[in-house]
């Protein structure tokens, strides 16, 4: 029987431990498992701008007919603009389009499918660590992931010179996915001066950059974030971008994202789309309309905007201040844990410097729920409960 043969997918960690939170009785559980943001009082609140957005849509939208593979054109000029700018060389160049995707996911798997086209035996360069989706994309198209070290969880270290050593190894044509801002999973970011670095490395080797931005305005601001994106398609000729609305629209189950594609020339580039989007047709045909309406209509109207940009700033800034707060608690609670690094690093996610036991401990005896590799989602942290997460961490460190 053709469905009888199957060994059973194992559930996915992040599941397991939503699993493990939702299932625990006891009434402190902390869960710094899930990849969402979550406010001071732990939801995931729907924005004001997207509300407003919503209701604009209800009153106006006068049809639900098809859009198109490329989707919302709007959406597309008002994403990429955000993205590496208007006045990028590449848009008078006519070398660049973006394409609307379902989530930042279905960006990263139209852009490999578009690597495939390209070569079906294409090396992909991941980050060690990265989101898993990054491999299991790469793999099921039947491409070859290769790994470069990026961060050593056990000393909780940032490996720049390791990871430009490992991509000095890489073939010309090989492509790198690089994280846009806000490392998924370590947090940890390369600096303007790496990036300008790392892009000089890669121009020189002939590496394809594949920038996966799935958190703009997460880091150091909407603008700020665009550094290495907007670094990389300028210094090399060809690159491709996938971003994500899910974050910084908190519109995680709409599924509004893109994948940017940069060109050497406008001759390659006109060939190239046509590639992209009969990736999109054989895929899903067209993405989804209702998240990419909501964005363009925000992005294209100013006071929106700029309601949406200060949710995005408190969004950032809260983390941030969770961030910092946990840093001053485990100082003053355990001097010497060395977990001074949560302070600098990005984003909502991080690892706990922590051995295999001791996160067991904090699983099992104090109900705070996160991956077993240590990492963490420093959104999950409230003022209600960093008291008791600190607490039980410092408890880790008394003999
Ligand atoms: C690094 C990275 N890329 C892409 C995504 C995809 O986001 P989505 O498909 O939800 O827009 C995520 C989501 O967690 C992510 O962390």
């Amino acid at each position: 029987m053709l469905f009888s043969g199957l060994a059973e997918v194992g559930d996915d960690p992040i599941l397991l431990v939503s699993t493990m939170f939702k299932a625990s009785q006891d009434p402190n559980k902390v869960d710094l498992g899930v990849g969402v943001y979550k406010d001071a009082k732990g939801n995931t609140a729907i924005l004001n701008s997207v509300k407003k957005a919503e209701q604009f849509l209800v009153d106006n939208q006068a049809t639900k007919t098809y859009l198109s593979p490329a989707g919302n054109p709007e959406f597309n000029k008002l994403v990429q603009d955000m993205l590496i700018g208007a006045d990028h060389r590449s848009v008078s160049e006519n070398r660049v389009s973006t394409f609307q995707t379902p989530g930042g996911t279905g960006g990263v798997r139209i852009g490999l499918e578009f690597v495939k086209a390209c070569n079906p035996n294409a090396n992909v360069w991941i980050s060690n660590p990265t989101w898993p989706n990054h491999t299991a994309i790469t793999k099921s198209l039947g491409l070859n992931p290769k790994q470069y070290r990026y961060y050593d969880i056990k000393q909780g270290q940032f490996q720049y010179e390791e990871m430009l050593e490992d991509l000095s190894g890489a073939d010309v044509g090989d492509v790198v996915i690089l994280h846009g801002c806000c490392h998924n999973a370590s947090g940890a970011d390369l600096s303007n001066a790496q990036w300008d670095e790392l892009a000089a490395l890669m121009l020189e080797k002939g590496l394809v950059p594949f920038v996966d931005f799935a958190y703009q305005g997460f880091g150091d601001g909407i603008e700020e974030d665009t550094y290495a994106a907007r670094v990389l398609s300028t210094k090399l000729p060809e690159a491709l971008i996938a971003s994500s609305c899910s974050k910084n629209f908190a519109m995680y189950r709409d599924r509004a994202g893109a994948i940017t594609l940069v060109s050497s020339s406008a001759d390659e580039h006109s060939k190239n789309a046509s590639h992209m989007l009969s990736a999109v047709r054989a895929t899903y045909s067209m993405p989804p309309d209702h998240g990419a309406a909501v964005v363009a209509h925000i992005l294209g109207n100013p006071d929106l905007k700029a309601e949406w940009v200060s949710e995005v700033d408190e969004m950032r800034e809260r983390v941030k201040k969770m961030r910092g707060t946990f840093v001053e608690k485990m100082n003053e609670k355990a001097p010497n844990s060395g977990f001074g690094y949560i302070a600098e690093q990005k984003g909502m996610f991080s690892y706990l410097t922590l051995e295999a036991e001791q996160i067991q401990t904090l699983i099992n005896d104090h109900s705070i729920f996160f991956m077993g590799n240590g990492r963490v989602n420093m959104a999950g942290l409230t003022d209600d409960n960093i008291d008791y997460v600190t607490d039980a961490i410092a408890s880790l460190f008394k003999s």
